[in-house]
């Protein structure tokens, strides 16, 4: 198994770095234009990995055309938000990098399955998808929602004193300002979380949710552990074909009434990629923040250069 990470700053070594910590691939490769970075994070992955006694092996490189043979194409390639800015705002600079780093996925690893990391992440999901031109759309895939239940289950622990392990969290929609934290279905032991927390506080942890990665970006700079675990986490459900259910920005081809674009849904993820769409039963207020994400996303896509 090959694992390639394309973009080799703090996200993706991350990305790397728990890759190889769950052990998902014989080759780890960390590709960057940057000379020496991905040479040298792979070194230092290697080290821990060594001592943790995994067998993953990561490997450095500046050049495209090691991804060959690549199963998992990790594109995180582009420019990260500063301070004050949206995902949105990064639209216009990253277009770019993307489809030029979609470019040489088609041409040395068209057969990989995709997972996209570069923000506005449900754009570059679609323009990666296009510009790939993978024969099979559930094989191009965006990672924003499983993140972002990673903090929506960190609230929700805060909130009510739990183990986080009883926790189950669904975030859909936009990987931006019309993400959808959903109470309604996220769970606590199997049991509703409308039955631990007030509406008051539901609230609340729905807001903190959507704003917690810019108060990080804002005091570190970036957000690195959080989204190289959810990458790891999606990557092992296809390489160990675990088709567990998680938000991943998909193309949707009439679901949810929406098609030819990328969003955040639930999604069954194996070794097929993005092997069925699981459409929720959303009520007048989840639609309404779903059909504005869906809208915001629809207005980025026209101005991808596709
Ligand atoms: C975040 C970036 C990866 O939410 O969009 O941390």
């Amino acid at each position: 198994m090959k694992i390639t990470v394309i973009g080799s700053g703090k996200v993706g070594a991350s990305a790397a770095l728990n890759c190889g910590l769950r052990e998902l691939a014989n080759e780890i490769l960390l590709l960057d234009i940057v000379q020496g970075l991905p040479q040298g994070e792979a070194m230092d992955i290697n080290h821990q990995l060594s001592e943790c006694g995994s067998d993953s092996l990561a490997r450095g490189s500046n050049n495209y055309e090691d991804m060959r043979g690549s199963d998992y194409v990790v594109l995180v390639a582009g420019v990260g938000r500063k301070p004050g800015m949206t995902r949105m705002d990064l639209l216009k600079i990253n277009a770019g990098i993307v489809k030029d780093v979609a470019g040489k996925i088609a041409s040395f690893a068209k057969d990989a399955t995709v997972i996209v990391v570069t923000n506005p992440l449900d754009p570059m999901t679609y323009l990666a998808m296009k510009a790939i031109g993978s024969s099979s759309k559930q094989k191009v895939m965006g990672m924003g929602g499983m993140l972002d239940l990673s903090r929506f289950k960190s609230f929700i622990q805060e909130a009510t004193g739990v183990s986080r392990e009883s926790i189950q969290a669904m975030v859909i929609s936009e990987h931006g300002e019309n993400m959808l934290p959903l109470t309604r279905f996220s769970s606590i032991g199997g049991i509703p979380l409308h039955d631990f927390i007030s509406k008051e506080k539901a609230a609340e942890i729905f807001e903190k949710t959507r704003k917690v990665a810019a108060e990080v970006i804002a005091l570190k700079g970036a957000t690195v552990y959080a989204p190289g675990n959810a990458v790891a986490t999606m990557v092992e459900s296809m390489a160990r074909d675990k088709k567990t259910v998680i938000p991943v920005s998909a193309y949707l081809d009439g679901q949810y009434g929406v098609s030819d674009l990328c969003i955040g849904v639930p999604a069954v993820i194996g070794a097929g990629g993005v092997e069925k769409v699981i459409e929720l039963k959303l009520d007048g207020a989840e639609q309404d923040v779903f059909n504005k994400g869906v809208a915001s996303v629809r207005e980025a896509i026209k101005a991808l250069p596709l």
